[in-house]
């Protein structure tokens, strides 16, 4: 609905990128209880598959940058990945000691937790490639959710999955194995996103970062043109988050949701504040 100012009335919402990860060690149960306690209206999550077919939620190939670990993701089994704590190495512990819940989360963990919570969050996961189990991955993904019954949403608005991925490909696997299911499109430049490979794969949004959509706004307007809405990333600055609210895009990926659910609510009138 727009507003009469020229933005739409309830946008952009807010996905907490990684759970509030500013404030809490990405990926663990305590930075999404943050983000849900923190209003957040959706979470995101990178999700990677076990040795021995698991899904969890971790960014990068290694668990070195994010546990008191080593490997790679691929090459560990689930009981090994949760002998780790993802914890101990974010800046957070200095000021509020160690924080509890900061295990191994699982993607089964993090379907259940939003679920569960008091309101509808939508849940936007981010399959990884290209990694050594392929298209598994989402064969994988798609089990999951149709476990929790939440494959085949009446529309893609109603829907609390959304699946996204830089590739392409992923996409597509999605789009042809469940067609209701939200799908974003991610990409690093203006020419793929503003191209044709949203509507070959029938992604239902594209996904570009905060400096590209800078330097290209008109991909908000192509993509409403073509039926899609606009996810953008990483929106952690005022400014930035005015700018998303003011071209339109629908859905900001924030590291600090609980300030910027703050600053939405309160209007954006300010100077910049962070
Ligand atoms: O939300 C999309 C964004 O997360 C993509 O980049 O590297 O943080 O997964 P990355
Ligand atoms: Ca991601």
């Amino acid at each position: 609905m727009n507003s009469g100012d020229g933005t739409l009335a309830g946008h952009p919402f807010v996905v907490a990128h990684r759970g509030a990860s500013g404030e809490r060690p990405e990926h663990t149960l305590a930075a999404y209880e943050l983000a849900l306690k923190e209003g957040a209206d959706g979470v995101e999550c990178d999700v990677r598959l076990t040795r021995d077919g698991h899904l969890v939620c971790v960014h990068d190939r290694r668990v070195d940058r994010t546990s008191n670990g080593s490997g790679l993701v691929s090459e560990m089994t689930l009981a090994q990945l949760r002998e780790l704590d993802y914890g101990a190495w974010h800046p957070s512990r200095e000021v509020h000691g160690a924080t509890p819940d900061t295990g191994l989360l699982t993607l089964d963990d993090l379907v259940r937790l939003v679920l569960d919570w008091n309101r509808p969050v939508k849940l936007f996961i981010e399959t990884k490639h290209p990694v050594r189990y392929g298209a598994l991955v989402e064969s994988k993904v798609l089990a999951l959710l149709h476990r929790y019954g939440v494959a085949t949403p009446a529309s893609a608005d109603l829907s609390r999955a959304v699946v996204m991925s830089f590739s392409a490909a992923a996409v597509w696997r999605i789009r042809r194995a469940a067609p209701m299911l939200p799908t974003v499109l991610l990409g690093e430049t203006s020419r793929f996103l503003g191209g044709s490979a949203a509507t070959t794969v029938g992604a239902t949004a594209v996904g570009p970062s905060i400096s590209t959509l800078r330097e290209h706004p008109e991909l908000v307007d192509r993509a409403a043109a073509q039926g899609r809405a606009l996810y953008c990333w990483t929106v952690d600055h005022y400014e930035d988050v005015r700018y998303c609210r003011d071209v339109g895009v629908a859905w900001v990926a924030t590291n600090h949701p609980g300030r910027t659910k703050d600053w939405l609510q309160n209007g954006l009138t300010g100077v910049q504040s962070d």
